[in-house]
């Protein structure tokens, strides 16, 4: 099996002004200074990413968008595009969210087109997929995120593929302190790598980064990241407290280093 390293992301959504963001940043830069083995990124509203860039300069943390616009410039009032983000020093990019889809329109070809523009500007992407409650319910959960990869990814190459990093996040487990027992989320984890072998060959399922998202906190942490298929975290909640964010991260180094 291929080593891959963690990658422990922050979700800030939609809380944090500037000034509360700066002060996250600044917690998180003096906490984790010193921990090595895993990838760190946060994602803050788009009012804090000049300010947390600032403080994150020299810092092992990277900045992420929590979404983008396809374009690269024009008359869309409100929307924000790959150049920005790059230039507010952003690497990574959240694409899909299943808040995006829910409340703001979000579709497979949007995403899609998302993570076109995304990867034109070198941005990772963190591609999110996942299953409703009710999907489910009625035995949905393989054949939803099966169509969540298929359309969000049409017509990437597998190179372009190599590059991202998809985050499962069952709706159901998002903000309701449900989290999806270790099994449920290897099981889908798997799932989707295998998808990714068949449609890209296995030089491309095997570097995939696949991250769990819904609900991750230091108490559940160790258990999902011991999962073979599991290589990090979305993490919502417990991302807006440094303390908590930052014991996710140390226990995904030791959950990495049992599994290597
Ligand atoms: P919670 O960790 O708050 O459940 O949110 C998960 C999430 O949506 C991260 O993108």
């Amino acid at each position: 099996m291929a080593k891959r390293k963690p990658l422990i992301a922050g979700n800030w959504k939609m809380y944090k002004t500037g000034p509360q963001a700066a002060e996250l940043a600044s917690g998180l830069k003096s906490l984790v200074s010193d921990m090595m083995g895993v990838d760190i990124m946060v994602a803050p509203p788009f009012t804090g990413l000049g300010i947390v860039a600032e403080i994150l300069k020299g810092s092992i943390i990277h900045l992420g968008g929590q979404d983008l616009f396809w374009e690269v410039e024009g008359a869309y009032t409100g929307e924000i595009s790959a150049p920005m983000l790059k230039a507010s020093g952003c690497t990574y990019v959240i694409i899909g969210h299943s808040e995006r889809r829910q409340y703001f329109g979000e579709t497979n070809a949007t995403v899609n087109r998302k993570i076109r523009a995304a990867l034109l500007e070198g941005l990772i992407p963190v591609v999110c997929i996942g299953e409703s409650e009710a999907e489910r319910e009625s035995n949905q959960t393989f054949s939803v995120v099966q169509k969540q990869l298929e359309e969000g990814l049409a017509g990437l190459t597998s190179d372009e593929v190599k590059k991202l990093t998809i985050a499962y996040e069952p709706v159901w487990a998002i903000g309701t302190g449900k989290t999806a027992t270790t099994d449920q989320a290897q099981e889908v984890h798997e799932f989707i790598r295998a998808r990714m072998d068949t449609a890209y060959g296995s030089s491309v399922a095997n570097v995939a980064r696949i991250l769990y998202g819904g609900s991750v906190k230091p108490e559940n942490t160790s258990d999902l990241m011991a999962m073979a298929d599991i290589d990090g975290a979305l993490v919502g909640g417990a991302s807006l407290d440094v303390n908590s964010f930052s014991a996710i991260v140390s226990l995904s180094i030791d959950a990495a280093t049992d599994k290597a």
